[in-house]
């Protein structure tokens, strides 16, 4: 048991989720939740990121496009502490400087990444997940051992219902389709309540039906948590309509409303190859 234990706590502390503290300190008096500023990150002297800039607001969807190679994975790896920045730096709101902190602060800090794979406990229960995401690493133990209360038991129903997975909640996750195993690893995120949510191209795999519902979870989200979308399925990027950063050789290329960047000469020469 203690092994199995071990594992799950492993598994909870690699997908980052952690309990959310100190929420109340980001200083969010400007609207502002995200400011990257300058960051150069190289690797063996090729620049992945190059003087990157952007802010996010607080709630805000932001959409991020680019094209292979463009640094929209290192732009997370340097949000998430996973990777350190050579330079510049990346401010949660106006003061907590994120740069100068480990991965695992930044995760407490209530920063969630989804990667691209979903990570699930595939022979736990679609509800398990959930609980066990909301109790972080600490929690496992009592999840074994200890029920739920009646408050717990209502957000896992809540959450259950905003990702879709209300009639599956007895099943083992393993046995979900791809798409549904992304919504049950975006409720696990949820359950932290996390203040951004960083999902490096959620829709990958999916159906086209389970991508037009991602969409909707996402925009049921704006507002609540500030989520930065990276994606290379221009359909649903436009379908979500709001603005839009456009990655390319480790910078901001363009950034606005999709209409904007389609018809941006830049972007159509990067996309195109012109
Ligand atoms: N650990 C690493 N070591 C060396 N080079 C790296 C490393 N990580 C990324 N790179 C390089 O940095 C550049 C940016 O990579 P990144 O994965 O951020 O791009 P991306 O925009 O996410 O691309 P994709 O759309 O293919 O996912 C690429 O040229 C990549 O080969
Ligand atoms: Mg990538």
């Amino acid at each position: 048991m203690s092994t199995r234990i071990a594992e799950l706590d492993g598994g909870i502390e690699e997908t980052g989720l952690s309990h959310v503290i100190n929420r109340d300190q980001v200083d969010l008096s400007h609207g502002v939740i995200l400011y990257v500023e300058g960051v150069t990150v190289s690797f063996d002297g090729f620049r992945a990121l190059n003087d990157l800039s952007f802010a996010i607001d607080a709630g805000e969807l932001r959409c991020v496009i680019g094209p292979n190679g463009a640094g929209k994975t290192t732009m997370m790896d340097v949000i998430t502490g996973k990777t350190q920045a050579d330079a510049g730096t990346v401010f949660l709101g106006q003061t907590i400087d994120l740069t100068e902190r480990t991965e695992y602060e930044i995760a407490r800090l209530g920063i969630g990444r989804k990667f691209q794979k979903p990570l699930v406990f595939e022979s736990h229960s679609v509800f398990e997940n959930l609980e066990l995401a909301m109790k972080g690493p600490k929690g496992v133990w009592d999840t074994l051992f200890y029920r739920l209360d009646s408050e717990q038991e209502d957000r896992i129903h809540e959450m259950l219902k905003r990702i879709d997975l209300a009639e599956r909640w007895r099943e083992p996750a393993g046995l979900l389709s791809h798409g549904q195993k992304q919504w049950l690893e975006i409720g696990m995120l949820l359950m932290q309540d996390p203040q951004i949510l960083l999902l490096d191209e959620p829709t990958a795999g999916m159906s086209e039906e389970e991508t037009e519902r991602t969409a909707e979870l996402f925009l049921s989200l704006e507002g609540k948590h500030s989520l930065v979308v990276v994606e290379h399925d221009m359909e649903f990027v436009a379908s979500l309509a709001r603005k839009v950063t456009v990655l390319h050789e480790g910078r901001v290329l363009a950034e606005g409303p999709m209409e904007m960047v389609q018809n941006n000469e830049r972007v159509i020469e990067v996309y195109l190859g012109r």
